[in-house]
């Protein structure tokens, strides 16, 4: 099993639409996948197509030790969402337990040890608990940039974040990067991919996310893009994705 962190802190970067286009791609390669939404804005609920957002789900697995088993959503065969539930924005705010507030999630994996392939989190545009419950549940981070230059500064300040959490969890995150939101013709994408390619060689997935009109219509419609334009060069684009990830392609 894979447990990956769709992580960064910054909003808008393309986690949401990766996670569940992804975790789809993943699943039409003949894995099951367990998707978890960790954002208390519940946008990947919603893109898989669940409108009336139910009030049970990961808030509380972590806050009240609830069972996956009991909060869990079979979206689509082999592919099981964990939705956000109403109160997972009091994760954030819990006082008590010290370093333990950040492991909730991690517990409840391994307690309950789900039996999927691949299990993607996605992270809220945060740096707060919630994100830290992923990362100490995870054993492997993909970090979602997309083509400006801003968000390269964010990455910075996200790996050092990451390296402060793996003295505490006492093992190493693998770190993938994904470029998302890619525009092929314009040349800051182009100059942020080599940026990026010099700062973290064999960590980029050879794959880019282009920008697409099309992605940006599937969570309205409650669908992936592989039920939206399967065909489409979108669709394609996640099919490669999936198998960079599960054969470690990187530039
Ligand atoms: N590759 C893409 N092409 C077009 N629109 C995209 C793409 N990736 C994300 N979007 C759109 O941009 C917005 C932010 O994306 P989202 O996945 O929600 O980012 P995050 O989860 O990091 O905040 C959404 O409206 C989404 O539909
Ligand atoms: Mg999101």
């Amino acid at each position: 099993m894979r447990i990956i962190a769709v992580i960064n802190q910054k909003g808008g970067v393309g986690k949401t639409t990766i996670t569940a286009n992804l975790g789809h791609a993943l699943q039409i390669a003949g894995y099951r996948v367990m998707l978890i939404d960790m954002d208390p804005q519940a946008q990947l609920t919603t893109s898989l197509g669940i409108f009336r957002l139910p009030k049970k789900g990961i808030d509380r697995v972590l806050l009240d030790q609830m069972l996956l088993k009991t909060v869990e959503i079979h979206t689509r065969e082999n592919i099981v969402l964990v939705p956000a539930g109403s109160q997972l924005m009091e994760v954030e705010h819990l006082n008590n337990g010290g370093v333990s507030r950040a492991t909730l999630l991690d517990a409840a994996l391994q307690q309950q040890n789900p039996q999927q392939d691949f299990i993607l989190i996605d992270c809220p545009p945060a740096s707060g608990l919630l994100s830290a419950n992923a990362i100490m549940a995870a054993d492997e981070v993909l970090i979602p940039v997309s083509g400006d230059y801003l968000s390269l500064n964010g990455v910075a300040h996200l790996l050092t974040t990451l390296k402060k959490f793996e003295t505490l969890r006492l093992a190493t995150l693998q770190r993938w990067v994904v470029m998302s939101r890619f525009h092929s013709r314009r040349r800051l994408s182009k100059e942020v991919r080599s940026k990026l390619i010099g700062h973290f060689p064999d960590r980029v997935l050879k794959t880019e996310i282009k920008e697409a009109a099309a992605l940006a219509e599937c969570p309205a419609a409650g669908r992936t893009i592989f039920e939206f334009r399967r065909t489409s060069s979108a669709a394609q684009g996640f099919t490669q994705l999936a198998q960079d990830l599960v054969e470690r392609r990187t530039h």
